[in-house]
């Protein structure tokens, strides 16, 4: 699965997108102007096209957030890999009574296959990014090059080109006035933003520590048919596969590596150390990555932060921040400043999925260009660097990780065969 660095494939598929209707792509390239692209920069007081690629969980949750945003806005256009989950996508949708009105989705514009996002781009003034993080750095680029307003989920790529690949399409994006927020949630959570403001005011000093966890219980299975190809049961089963996920150090516990990198305003760890594997999802059904890892990251200040997530069933589950300062700690998920400066947060915070698409929309309208791409990608590295130290067994600096070559995946894109899942064995496996 892993190859040299290859630009042109992420640049280029070679499967069609197939609207529902078999009528062609060019069924919505009908609706779009004359130039056949919508300007993002003349959209700002009009109605705005919203597409959704990657209509899953998360995807279908950021539609409903995006068109809550603004109402003067439509859901007009969808794509994903699979029929089965656009359709269930879009009937989950339409039951939402308050957006009905706001979902003008037809068979022309929903659109299935691997070249099923190209088409949305084409009809739409703003894109959700929602699919498997492995496709994201080839999504976010057509994107911006079509010059569509942006919200990509995290995590932004899987492997070390594509985040440099996204810090390109983000410099690219601002140059281009085209909005982008990522889907690092909890940076548009009230309470995290007003506990962060006081560490960055000095409220626990210097800060010399800090222990990051997400361990949780085992997750979600999607049983394929037995004669499906190997590509659709890894598809469907993407989370078990690195080159798919990035591992769940990258799929999950990069939102912790995110407040990390927050707190300590984007410095970037110069190492890493850890260990991690697989102890207890050991059936061949569950792809090949860990279920626990363990890292210690080095800042250039002596400072380290120790990383820990675990998805194993039985265990205890802790997903927390803990900011050990010179004079008291701040504890991130429980909105909590220990010591001389003591405090919490109280009340209630809005819905931070919500709050991150208000302020897309309220950014769009305005024509500034909110832009946290380059940050995203960074937090996104820091992940995939802790998954180069558990997988390799070595000691990873930042340059090694960040000027990887490893790309993980197929050199293109069909319903067949793959090649065998291998599953990294530390001190073996090397560094690409
Ligand atoms: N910010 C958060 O808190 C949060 C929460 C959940 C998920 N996520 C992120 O959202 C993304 C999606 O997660 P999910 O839980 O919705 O997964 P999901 O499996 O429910 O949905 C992913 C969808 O993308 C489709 N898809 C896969 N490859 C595609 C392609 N090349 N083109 C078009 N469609 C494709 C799949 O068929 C599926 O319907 C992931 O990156 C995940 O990390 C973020």
């Amino acid at each position: 699965m892993n190859q040299n660095e290859n630009s042109s494939r992420r640049d280029f598929l070679t499967h069609s997108g197939v609207a529902l209707t078999g009528v062609s792509a060019l069924g919505a390239a009908s609706v779009m102007s004359p130039s056949g692209v919508f300007a993002a920069e003349n959209k700002n007081s009009a109605r705005l096209k919203v597409g959704l690629i990657g209509c899953g969980g998360r995807g279908t949750g950021a539609a409903i957030n995006a068109l809550q945003a603004d109402r003067d806005t439509e859901l007009f256009a969808l794509a994903d890999a699979f029929e089965d989950r656009l359709k269930g996508s879009l009937a989950g949708l339409k039951r939402k009574g308050n957006l009905a009105n706001q979902i003008t989705v037809t068979p022309e514009t929903s659109f299935v296959g691997f070249d099923a996002y190209k088409k949305v781009i084409d009809c739409c003034d703003v894109v959700l990014l929602c699919t498997p993080p492995h496709f994201r750095p080839q999504h976010l680029r057509a994107a911006v090059e079509a010059g569509k307003h942006i919200f990509c989920e995290k995590p932004i790529a899987v492997d070390a080109p594509g985040v440099r690949s996204v810090i390109d399409s983000a410099q690219l994006a601002r140059k281009k006035g085209i909005c982008l927020v990522s889907g690092f949630c909890y940076r548009y959570d009230q309470a995290k933003r007003e506990t962060i403001r006081r560490i960055h005011d000095g409220a626990i000093g210097d800060i010399v520590a800090i222990q990051i966890c997400y361990n949780t219980g085992s997750l979600w299975y999607r049983p394929a048919k037995p004669e499906a190809s190997d590509m659709e049961k890894q598809m469907r089963n993407w989370y078990y596969y690195t080159w798919l996920s990035g591992d769940h150090i990258v799929e999950q516990h990069v939102h912790n590596f995110d407040k990390t990198a927050w707190v300590l305003n984007g410095e970037m760890p110069i190492a890493a150390t850890g260990t991690g594997g697989r102890e207890v999802r050991t059936d061949k059904k569950f792809g090949n990555i860990f279920d626990h890892h363990a890292v210690a990251f080095e800042y250039k200040n002596g400072m380290r932060l120790f990383s820990y997530c675990r998805q194993q069933p039985g265990c205890t589950s802790d997903v927390s921040d803990h900011i050990l300062g010179s004079k008291g700690r701040a504890e991130l998920m429980s909105h909590r400043i220990i010591g001389p400066n003591n405090w919490e947060f109280q009340g209630e915070a809005p819905d931070m999925y919500q709050v991150e698409h208000n302020e897309l929309f309220k950014s769009i309208r305005a024509g500034k260009t909110f832009n946290d791409g380059e940050s995203a990608a960074f937090s996104t590295m820091m992940a995939i660097m802790g998954r180069m130290a558990t997988y390799t067994g070595k000691r990873v600096t930042w340059e090694q990780a960040f000027h990887s070559k490893e790309i993980l995946g197929p050199s293109n894109y069909e319903w067949g065969a793959l090649p065998e899942v291998k599953i990294a064995i530390p001190g073996v496996t090397k560094l690409i």
